[in-house]
C-alpha cells in the first residue's frame, strides 16, 4: 500500500450503453479492433458498479466479490477476476484490498440489449479513481483515456462508453488522432441534427444470442471477405465524420443501413453460418423503410449483434415517430418492450468515499 492510499472506501461510477453506427467486428492481438468503429453513447440504458475496497495483507491474486443487480454472481465474479488479475503488472495495488464489486443495470436483464459496453467501461472507471486514490491525482484527458484503454480489455465496444456524444474507437487513415488501444471523441464539430439524436430501442427478443461476439470476432480471422469488410468499415468511418459534421441526411441513412445488414451478413456468410436477426427484425425494418417512404421522414434502423432493432431519428420528428411505433412497430416487440434512448453526455462519478 503506497502512502497515499486509503484504507477502505468505495467508488462508484454510472456509465452509458452505446450503439454502433460503424460496427466493430473482427478482432487480432490482446484486443485490438480490424477496423475503425464509430458509436453514439446513450442516455438511458446505463451500468451503475460500486468499488468497495478495503485494505487487507497482500495477495497474490485479487480478492473479489461480485454482485450482479444485487446477488452475489459466481460467472461474473470468475470473468471480472481474470480481468483485474491480468492487470496486476499495471495495477498492483489490486491485491492490496478485499474487493466488492456491486453492478447493477438500469435496463431489464432479459432485454437483450448488450451490456458488456456500459458494465466495462464504469469498472474501468472506477479502477482509474481507485489508482487515483493511491497514487493521486491524474490529468482528466489521460484519466479517460486509461479508463478506455482498460475497458477496451474487457470488452472492445466498452472503450467507447467512457465518452458522452460520438466516439471513434480505432485508427483513421489519414488521422494522427485516434488509436486502436483507446478510443476518442469524434474530433470535428457535430452538425446541430445530431448533437441530440434518438435510438428507439425495440426488443424483439430477449433470449441469449446463441453465438456470443467473441465467437463472432473470431470467425472473422478466416472470413473470405474480411479483408473488403475492414476497408469498407475504414470507408464508412471517415465518410460517416463528414456526415456528422455536414448533416448529410441522406448518406447517414445509406451507410447507417448499409453497416447494420453487413454486420448480420457478415455473421450469415461465416464458416459455419449462423443468423441472429428475427422474422419480427425483417418487418420491423421493411416498416421502417416503407413509413421513411411514404412520410418523407427521417428514420432509419441499426442492428447490435442480436435480433433487436435500433430506431434512430432526429429529435424534431420525435412525435410523429413515437406514434409509428406505437402504432405499427410495439406489436412486433418482445412483451412490447421498448426504450426511447436518445444521445447521453457520458458517463458519471456518483460517489467517491
Ligand atoms: O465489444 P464486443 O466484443 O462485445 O463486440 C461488439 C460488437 C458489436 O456490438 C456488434 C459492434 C460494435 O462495434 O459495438
Amino acid at each position: 500500500m503506497s502512502q497515499n492510499s486509503k484504507v477502505k472506501g468505495k467508488i462508484s461510477w454510472q456509465s452509458p450503453s452505446n450503439i454502433a453506427l460503424i460496427k466493430y467486428w473482427g478482432k487480432h492481438g490482446n484486443q485490438l479492433p480490424c477496423n475503425p468503429s464509430l458509436s453514439m453513447s446513450l442516455k438511458l440504458s446505463v451500468t451503475t458498479t460500486s468499488l468497495s475496497y478495503n485494505y487487507k495483507e497482500k495477495g497474490k491474486n485479487v480478492d473479489l466479490e461480485f454482485l450482479f443487480n444485487g446477488k452475489r454472481s459466481k460467472q461474473f465474479e470468475k470473468r471480472v477476476g481474470n480481468y483485474l488479475n491480468n492487470l496486476l503488472k499495471e495495477y498492483p495495488y489490486l491485491v492490496d484490498y478485499h474487493l466488492i464489486i456491486d453492478s447493477s443495470n438500469n435496463f431489464p436483464h432479459s432485454s437483450g440489449i448488450a451490456s458488456s459496453a456500459s458494465a466495462f467501461s464504469a469498472l474501468a472507471l472506477c479502477i482509474m479513481s481507485l489508482k487515483e486514490i493511491c497514487l493521486g491525482d491524474i490529468d482528466r484527458k489521460e484519466f479517460f483515456q486509461e479508463a478506455s484503454n482498460l475497458a477496451r480489455l474487457g470488452s472492445g465496444s466498452a472503450s467507447r462508453s467512457v465518452y458522452g456524444g460520438y466516439t471513434i474507437w480505432g485508427k483513421v487513415e489519414g488521422s494522427t488522432h485516434y488509436s486502436d488501444d483507446y478510443a476518442s471523441l469524434l474530433k470535428s464539430t457535430i452538425h446541430p441534427v445530431f448533437q441530440t439524436f434518438y435510438d428507439a430501442i425495440l426488443i424483439v427478443s430477449g433470449e441469449n444470442k446463441k453465438v456470443g461476439s467473441s465467437a463472432g470476432h473470431s470467425l472473422m480471422e478466416k472470413h473470405p471477405f474480411a479483408k473488403s469488410r475492414y476497408q469498407q468499415a475504414m470507408n464508412h468511418t471517415i465518410e460517416m465524420i463528414d456526415v456528422l459534421e455536414t448533416g448529410d441526411m441522406d448518406r447517414f441513412i445509406e451507410i447507417i443501413e448499409n453497416e447494420a445488414l453487413t454486420l448480420h451478413g457478415l455473421m450469415m456468410s461465416s464458416d459455419p453460418g449462423y443468423i441472429l436477426i428475427k422474422s419480427e427484425t425483417i418487418e420491423i425494418i421493411e416498416r421502417i423503410r416503407n413509413f421513411r417512404q411514404t412520410q418523407k421522414i427521417p428514420i432509419t434502423f441499426t442492428l447490435d449483434a442480436g435480433p433487436n432493432v435500433h430506431v434512430l431519428y432526429p429529435e424534431s420528428y420525435r412525435k410523429e415517430v413515437i406514434k409509428f411505433i406505437e402504432d405499427e412497430l410495439v406489436v412486433l416487440c418482445n412483451a412490447g418492450q421498448w426504450i426511447n434512448d436518445s444521445t447521453g453526455k457520458g458517463p458519471k462519478l456518483l460517489n467517491i468515499q
